[in-house]
């Protein structure tokens, strides 16, 4: 691992020497790829007509592959493709007029790069972060977290893809890059201006914030020209509290091959599923052969309606009638959406091979199942905020079950205890881990329990009404993380703890 402390103190050691030594240890510690990024304003197209005033980060690369950093043609961040083992530096400049921090959603960065709140730069100012690409290929992203403000932020525009590669998945015969879609899945509403509409409600607080609309890649109405063949799509929800229910409108199946954080191994293999429920922050990966579509036909990316089981508070009678009025209206979890449309090319079809998965050797999979530290975390809401444990965040706060021994395979139950009044879905992400689902039990039954995929490792699970889910890890580094629900405006309404992992 190669962190700022070791980097300080190899410069400090190079000090004792001559000179010429220092200079080739320093260089030796040099990142493979520096990276600028800004988090500004900007006014870019997204609905018919006026131009969205959105919040973007922009960036270039300035040093290292010229592609690690790819502009992106709407709001969102440029993509930042990185490769396992590189060592990264990334000065981050905030030219907004408030705090913010970027926060590497999934990725196992040190504590001083993580984005923790505590961390925030004032307007005007600037940091720089280091971290080596650990993680294996996948999707990944980043997006501000300063606290109380990542609803707005997120919501307003700041948000990018970080892809990782690596030599193993590129054995595999997926997909090449040509072929390899990722799709950026959020709900906007927006006013007469095209401005996004960020409530700030007390229902929107309870609930999150909804849009009755669904953007992918940052366009409303996206279509995109496929060719009829196998392609790979990388699904993020980048919604601030939508969970979707994704199908294709003529009723296939979903082939996964990725829970999340990195694909899956031959053990989990390719799990088929009738639709994918993906909660907000969550990705999966999945395989699409077009080839099976008539050539010149369109297909359709749904979102199905669902009940998440919540009764009155699940988004169910008070999101949508009884209390829903005025500008919820109809705008609410679990409602029917078009998501995005597929233009089937025309020519003969090319047939996949078939899908061969990494044969991962990972002896942290089974250590993992066999936990010596449990944690538990009821989750609730009072007073309209939510909770963990009974506790709201504290901007250094750690009890004593929030410490957490490094190195040793934890389990973390959390439990989403419904009542009548308070019900609702809770997508709970831990910073600093990937974890494996250990065990789903309770709840209501919903449909979307179908569409869930557990099998490989995760950094955010969906606890619908009622659940218990146990995840399971192995910390890699000791610092301050957080755990958090990835409803945005839940989190900032303190449904947010820090977790300490110590060695
Ligand atoms: Cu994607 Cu703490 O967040
Ligand atoms: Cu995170
Ligand atoms: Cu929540």
């Amino acid at each position: 691992m190669w962190t700022r402390r070791r980097l300080i103190q190899s410069m400090g050691a190079a000090s004792a020497l001559p000179t010429g030594w220092s200079m080739r240890l320093a260089r030796a510690e040099e990142p493979d790829i520096e990276l600028k990024l800004v988090a500004g304003t900007a006014a870019v197209p997204v609905f018919d007509g006026a131009a969205t005033p959105v919040l973007r980060y922009s960036g270039r690369v300035v040093r290292g592959r010229a592609d690690a950093l790819i502009a992106a043609d709407s709001f969102l961040g440029p993509t930042l493709n990185l490769r396992r083992g590189e060592r990264v530096r990334v000065e981050v400049d905030n030219q907004l007029d408030e705090p913010t921090v970027v926060h590497w959603h999934g990725m196992l960065v040190p504590e001083a790069a993580d984005g923790h709140p505590r961390l925030a730069v004032m307007p005007g100012r600037s940091t720089i972060v280091e971290f080596t690409v650990s993680n294996p290929a996948g999707t990944y992203f980043y997006h501000p977290h300063p606290h109380g403000r990542t609803g707005f932020q997120v919501h307003q525009g700041l948000m990018g893809l970080l892809i990782v590669r690596d030599a193993a998945e590129e054995a595999l015969g997926l997909p090449e890059p040509a072929f390899d879609l990722p799709l950026v899945i959020q709900d906007r509403s927006h006013d007469r201006l095209n401005r996004f509409i960020y409530e700030g409600s007390m229902m929107q607080a309870m609930q999150g914030q909804f849009g009755n609309e669904v953007l992918v890649n940052g366009r409303a109405d996206a279509v995109f020209k496929v060719s009829r063949r196998a392609w790979r799509l990388r699904l993020l929800n980048g919604s601030n509290a939508r969970i979707y229910k994704l199908a294709w409108s003529d009723g296939e199946p979903m082939r996964v091959i990725s829970s999340g954080s990195g694909l899956h191994g031959r053990e989990q293999g390719v799990r088929t599923v009738p639709y994918v429920t993906l909660a907000p922050a969550e990705r999966v990966e999945i395989i699409e052969d077009f080839g099976r579509r008539a050539e010149g036909t369109e297909l359709a990316l749904v979102s199905r309606a669902f009940d998440a089981g919540g009764g009155m508070m699940g988004g169910g009678m008070m999101g949508g009638g009884m209390m829903g009025g005025g500008m919820m209206g109809n705008v609410r979890q679990g409602q029917a959406l078009d998501v995005a449309r597929f233009a089937i090319g025309r020519g003969p079809a090319l047939r996949p091979d078939a899908i061969q998965l990494p044969q991962i050797r990972d002896e942290d999979w089974t250590r993992i199942g066999r936990p010596q530290h449990l944690v538990r975390t009821a989750l609730g809401f009072n007073h309209m905020q939510g909770l963990l444990n009974g506790r709201s965040f504290g901007m250094t706060a750690v009890a004593d079950e929030e410490i957490v021994p490094v190195g040793r395979p934890v389990a973390w139950r959390f439990v989403n205890r419904a009542s009548m009044m308070m019900a609702m879905p809770h997508p709970m992400h831990v910073h600093g881990v990937r974890f494996r689902v250990l065990e789903r039990r309770g709840g209501t039954g919903s449909d979307l329990r179908q569409g869930m995929v557990d099998d490989g490792y995760k950094d955010t699970v969906l606890l619908l009404p009622g659940e218990e889910v146990t995840v399971g890890f192995i910390a890699p580094e000791p610092g301050l993380f957080l755990y958090h629900c990835h409803n945005l405006e839940h989190e900032d309404g303190g449904m947010m703890r820090n977790v300490r992992f110590v060695s």
